[in-house]
């Protein structure tokens, strides 16, 4: 049965991938929510959709009575966008009330992360926005389900903060020995469109990864793929870190600190792990591991 998907995000650097990935679906229909869509640059970017079927609705998440026009004779909604309680919260929640309102079924919020809601409530901004839009969405009644599929991947290779391969050194909080979920961006894509075209999947949290990490574990591969040797470097412990998350809240200058610094802490004490991997539910979809993704991107330093 064909169902007709609104994505939110599709000019983002994940909701892109998944556009594709939902056009490759036999049985979808693609609807893509745009602002600004006669920009020359989201145009070229969105070009290669519309020539294969997908229809635009332009306008922006505040804009409510697009809202409405954009969920008439949709199945499902997928988020993937990003920015702050106005556009997680307030935007993706006057979304679901226009779904609501318009009979959609299910909704896909922008999670995509490791479990947030395991997260201690106001320790990590980020998290508790979700949490909070998807308990708001969630008392609307409509399917609710929550991809998480850990880290991106590209976050252990060199250059992203804690692999530097120009200095020699792998950085981490901890021992750098606790692993944590990861998944390339493509994989989070293919399974968001056939998790969200798939009847079967009930509302609630949908796991999956790629596969698990440590900085350690990723400074090994790394190192047997390049032929460097990387010094390992701690920057202290779990308390250590709590404290600099403390100091990094009252600084008002930088907001995105303390994010940064609640995301490592969900890595080092692996509070947020994901449970109940559902990496094998499509049998013809495999995910990438660490090894064969940091192969494909990565130079060779002999
Ligand atoms: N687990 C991880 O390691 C990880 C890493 C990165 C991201 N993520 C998650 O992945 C999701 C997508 O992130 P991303 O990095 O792909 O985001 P992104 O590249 O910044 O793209 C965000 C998208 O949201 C759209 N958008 C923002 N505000 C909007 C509004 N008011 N109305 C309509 N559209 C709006 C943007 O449109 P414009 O093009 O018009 O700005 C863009 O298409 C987020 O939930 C993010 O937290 C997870």
């Amino acid at each position: 049965m064909t169902q007709t998907v609104l994505l939110a995000g599709a000019t983002g650097m994940l909701g892109n991938r998944i556009a594709y990935n939902l056009m490759e679906q036999p049985d979808a229909r693609v609807r893509l929510l745009v602002r600004n869509a006669a920009d020359a640059g989201k145009r070229a970017q969105l070009e290669p959709l519309l020539s294969r079927g997908a229809e635009i609705v332009e306008g922006d998440l505040s804009d409510r009575d697009l809202l409405d026009r954009a969920t008439q004779g949709v199945d499902v909604i997928v988020s993937a966008v990003q920015g702050g309680p106005d556009v997680i919260i307030d935007g993706q929640v006057a979304l679901a009330e226009a779904g609501k309102q318009s009979d959609v079924r299910r909704i896909l919020p922008s999670d995509y992360a490791l479990d947030l809601f395991n997260a201690t409530p106001g320790e990590h901004m980020m998290f508790d926005l979700r949490r909070d839009a998807d308990e708001r969405i969630a008392a609307l009644g409509l399917e609710q389900v929550n991809v998480l599929q850990g880290a991106f991947m590209d976050l252990f290779l060199p250059g992203r903060g804690a692999i530097d391969l120009d200095a020699g050194t792998v950085t981490f909080w901890g021992d750098g020995t606790q692993p944590i979920e990861a998944t390339t961006v493509e994989d989070t894509a293919r399974m968001t469109a056939r998790v969200a075209l798939d009847q079967n999947v009930g509302s609630g949290k949908f796991a999956f990864a790629g596969d698990r990490i440590s900085f350690q574990g990723a400074a090994e591969i790394i190192e047997a793929h390049t032929g460097r040797t990387l010094e390992r470097r701690s920057l202290g412990s779990e308390a250590d870190l709590r404290a600099a998350l403390v100091a990094a809240h009252k600084d008002m200058s930088n907001p995105y600190g303390a994010v940064m610094l609640a995301y490592l802490l969900y890595m080092l004490n692996g509070q947020t792990a994901l449970s109940e991997l559902q990496n094998d539910r499509y049998p013809d979809l495999k995910l990438e591991g660490f090894v064969q993704f940091a192969t494909r991107n990565l130079p060779t330093y002999a």
